[in-house]
C-alpha cells in the first residue's frame, strides 16, 4: 500500500481538474436527506467539486437528477439550494421547460410540435439513489450501484430514528481537499496543537474495518459504543455517531487550494447533548483547517518533501493516499 504523494495533486490547478473527472464524476457524492423532497416537485441542488447539480421527485415518487444546465445556452434549471417547483423545472434565463424525467417540453417562440427531433436535447442526467434516508448521487451512468460502495456499512448504525433536528454548518478552508481529509483521518496525533481537543473524538485507539470504499470502526472492537460510532466513505464522506447526535461532515472541493466542509448535525428534538458535541467537533474541526491552510502553504513553497514510506504509519490516511494513486494516473512520480 503507498503511503505517500507526491505534491503536485496537492497544489496544482491542472490536477484538480483531472481529480474532478477521475474521482468525483466517478464516485458516489452525498447530496442531502430524502427528508427534504418528500413531496412532488420538491428539489435540492448542490455545487460538487464544480458541477451544478439538482435532484426532483416527480408525481410518482421518483428521483430524479440532472446537471443544473439548460440545453439552450446553459443557464440554471433552479437557483435556490432547496425549493419546490410546479411541474416542470423551467430554465431561469429564456423559460426553456423541461419535464422532471429531463425531455424538452417547451422552449418559449420555437415550435417544437413540427419536424423538429428534440429527443437530445433533454437535460444531462445523472445518478441518484438513497440509503438509510441519504440522497448520493453519482455523475457516471456507468457505476456500480450505492450499495457496492458503502458494502457492508451497517445500515443499522446511521439510522435517523428520531433525529430529526438539524444544524448546518459550513467552513471554508483555504487548502486542498486532500490535505483536509488526510488530517481528518489520520490516527496519527501525538501531542501538539491536536492532543487534548480531539481525545472527545478520538479515532486512533479504534479498530478499523477497511474496505475498498469504506473505513469504519469495528463493531466488536472495545472502543465502538452506542455513543461513539463512525465511518470514513470514499472520498470525502463522514459519519460520525457521537453521544446521540449523529455528524454528517463532507469534505467538498471548490477549487485546488480551497475547500468547503459541510457539517449536518442531526439530533432528536430538545437534545440537550447537541451543543457540547457540537462544540467537540467544531473545535477539532477549527483545530484542523489551522493546521491544513499551514500545511497547504508549506506544500506550494516548493521545500518540503514526504518523509518515507514507513517512518509514520498511519493505516487510515494510507487507505487514503493508496484510494488515490488508484483512481489518477500518478505514474512514476512517486
Ligand atoms: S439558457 Fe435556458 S432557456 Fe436559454
Amino acid at each position: 500500500m503507498a503511503s505517500v504523494l507526491p505534491l503536485h495533486p496537492y497544489v496544482d490547478a491542472e490536477r484538480y481538474q483531472e481529480e474532478r473527472r477521475a474521482i468525483f464524476a466517478r464516485s458516489w457524492q452525498f447530496f442531502g436527506l430524502s427528508a427534504d423532497l418528500s413531496r412532488p416537485g420538491d428539489y435540492l441542488a448542490e455545487t460538487l467539486a464544480g458541477f451544478p447539480l439538482v435532484v426532483v421527485r416527480d408525481a410518482q415518487g421518483t428521483l430524479h437528477g440532472f446537471h443544473n444546465v439548460c440545453r439552450h445556452r446553459g443557464g440554471p434549471l433552479v437557483s435556490e439550494a432547496k425549493g419546490r417547483c410546479d411541474k416542470e423545472l423551467v430554465c431561469r434565463v429564456h423559460d426553456w421547460r423541461f419535464s422532471f424525467d429531463g425531455r424538452l417540453l417547451a422552449a418559449p417562440g420555437i415550435d417544437l410540435g413540427r419536424d423538429m427531433d428534440v429527443s437530445g436535447l433533454g437535460l444531462y442526467p445523472i445518478r441518484v439513489e438513497s440509503w438509510a434516508g441519504f440522497l448520493f448521487v453519482n455523475l457516471d451512468k456507468d457505476a456500480a450501484p450505492l450499495a457496492d460502495a458503502l458494502g457492508d456499512l451497517s445500515r443499522d448504525s446511521w439510522t435517523l430514528a428520531d433525529r430529526t433536528a438539524r444544524l448546518r454548518h459550513s467552513h471554508p478552508v483555504a487548502c486542498n481537499w486532500k490535505i483536509y481529509a488526510e488530517n481528518h483521518l489520520s490516527g496519527y496525533r501525538i501531542g501538539g496543537e491536536f492532543s487534548t481537543k480531539t481525545s472527545s473524538l478520538d479515532r486512533g485507539a479504534s479498530q478499523i474495518k477497511m474496505s475498498d470504499g469504506v473505513l469504519s470502526d469495528d463493531a466488536s472492537g472495545s472502543k465502538t459504543t452506542e455513543e461513539h460510532h463512525w465511518a470514513y466513505i470514499w472520498p470525502n464522506l463522514s459519519f460520525t455517531l457521537y453521544r446521540g447526535v449523529l455528524l454528517i461532515e463532507a469534505i467538498r472541493p471548490t477549487g485546488h487550494e480551497r475547500t468547503e466542509i459541510d457539517h449536518i448535525f442531526l439530533h432528536a428534538p430538545e437534545d440537550p447533548t447537541v451543543d457540547a458535541a457540537m462544540v467537540a467537533s467544531e473545535d477539532v474541526t477549527h483545530d484542523n483547517a489551522w493546521a491544513c491552510e499551514k500545511i497547504q502553504k508549506n506544500f506550494a513553497a516548493g521545500v518540503f518533501q514526504p518523509a518515507p514510506p514507513g517512518l509514520a504509519p498511519d493505516l487510515p490516511s494510507d487507505w487514503f493516499r493508496d484510494r488515490i494513486h488508484k483512481s489518477l494516473s500518478l505514474g512514476q512520480s512517486l
